[in-house]
């Protein structure tokens, strides 16, 4: 005799609060809606199109073939971790120490361990905004509260009022998430900004979360700005990085947070108790990258320097159309005048544009009206979708 099925309960009544006040990513459902139109030119993504280069995946391939298959160290590969300080020595030109450096799993795990590390639940953890959404996410995810303070758009450029900041500390902050270069915006922090946030931590002993996973790409030089250039061991800094932009590796989930050795063993347990470690064979492909990647990053920053340039003529004469050059990163983050809604809008261009661009509204308070777009694309696709855009424009 065959059971009665059990009628299911309703699972999702059963969520913790947590589960269910964990936002939705904004992005997902433009994706999801244009990801079978055939033809349509996709500039929504956060990542180049480019394949990881194969002195990359080979050394991965050998890492793989040799055995390098088993539980590993949960700080990272000895070599790993010497060869990122390396790369810290040679951009800045002065010493770095392997302790301070921890593989993590990408640059995502790196900013999660890093609000782990220093947040008490309820604690607050000032964000600029327009921000990649996963940053108040990693905030909320770890019981702590995001607060924002907004970067403004004023005259075609994004500014950070540091007096804006300063006035948003009160006694619950912890820290402050700043990320220079900015996705979605291109803000970059000039020397002085990071300087004023720097001083500001010191003065009320806030930790910064430094997000510089863009630094190697700035329109203005070889590198953007960065906290490296300003703090000694005595700050509160956790920097967050990834091999993800710089060497075409975002599937790989491999990054590093930059921390006081202080932090060495916490760290080591949060790895323990969630990934518990980085597979040894990716990390041989992350060794040859930072090793021996450099020329990449300048051929990346060649091809994202030409889509600039290509849409800043596509959108010149486009007179409803409005952006900051962006100083940094590789994205252009538009708004259509008469456009309040960037979602209804986001919507329409796939439609009628065939462009798949993300919504502002997704990146939070400040990005709503705007639209952004991912200049780390093929020439092809950028001429494509620069002429689609213009002439949906004309249209209107
Ligand atoms: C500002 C910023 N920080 C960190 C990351 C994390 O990158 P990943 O987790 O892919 O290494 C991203 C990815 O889009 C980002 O835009």
């Amino acid at each position: 005799m065959t059971a009665e099925p059990r009628p299911a309960p309703d699972f999702a009544a059963e969520l913790s609060t947590l589960a269910r006040s964990t936002p939705n990513s904004g992005i997902v459902d433009i994706m999801n809606y244009g990801r079978a139109k055939e033809g349509l030119v996709r500039l929504w993504v956060g990542e180049g199109e480019l394949p990881t280069p194969s002195f990359i995946t080979e050394a991965a391939s050998r890492g793989m073939a040799a055995g390098e298959t088993f539980y590993t160290y949960q700080h990272g590969l000895p070599e790993l971790r010497r060869a990122i300080a390396d790369y810290h020595e040679r951009m800045f030109g002065r010493p770095f120490s392997e302790d301070r450096f921890f593989v993590t799993t990408g640059g995502m795990h790196a900013l999660d361990i890093a609000v782990k590390l220093i947040t008490e639940p309820g604690d607050e953890v000032i964000v600029p905004s327009p921000t990649w959404p996963n940053v108040p996410a990693a905030v909320t995810v770890n019981r702590a509260v995001p607060v924002s303070v907004p970067i403004d758009y004023r005259d075609r450029r994004w500014v950070l009022d540091i007096d804006r900041l300063a006035a948003a500390i009160g006694p619950k902050t912890r820290a402050i998430a700043l990320n220079s270069p900015a996705n979605p915006t291109g803000w970059t922090a000039d020397l002085d900004t990071l300087k004023a946030v720097l001083a500001l931590a010191r003065e009320h002993g806030l930790w910064i979360l430094a997000d510089e996973v863009y630094g190697r790409f700035s329109f203005k030089g070889e590198m953007a700005p960065s906290f490296h250039e300003i703090a000694d061991d005595a700050d509160r800094i956790l920097w967050i990085n990834t091999f993800s932009k710089n060497w075409a590796m975002t599937g790989w989930r491999l990054g590093w947070i930059e921390a006081p050795p202080a932090f060495a063993q916490a760290i080591e347990n949060f790895v323990q108790y969630s990934t518990s470690g980085i597979p040894g064979f990716l990390q041989r492909g992350a060794l040859a990258a930072i090793e021996r990647g450099d020329g990449f990053i300048a051929y990346q920053n060649e091809r994202v320097r030409q889509a600039l340039a290509i849409m800043n003529q596509a959108l010149a004469g486009a007179n409803r159309i409005s952006y900051a050059e962006p100083d940094g990163a590789f994205y252009l983050f538009l708004s259509v005048e008469g456009f309040a809604d960037s979602r209804a809008l986001a919507f329409r261009l796939i439609d009628e544009a065939g462009v798949g661009l993300a919504p502002g509204g997704a990146f939070g308070p400040g990005g709503e009206g705007f639209l952004r777009l991912c200049l780390a694309r093929s020439e092809a696709q950028i001429r494509e979708g620069a002429s689609r855009l213009h002439d949906w424009l004309l249209r209107l």
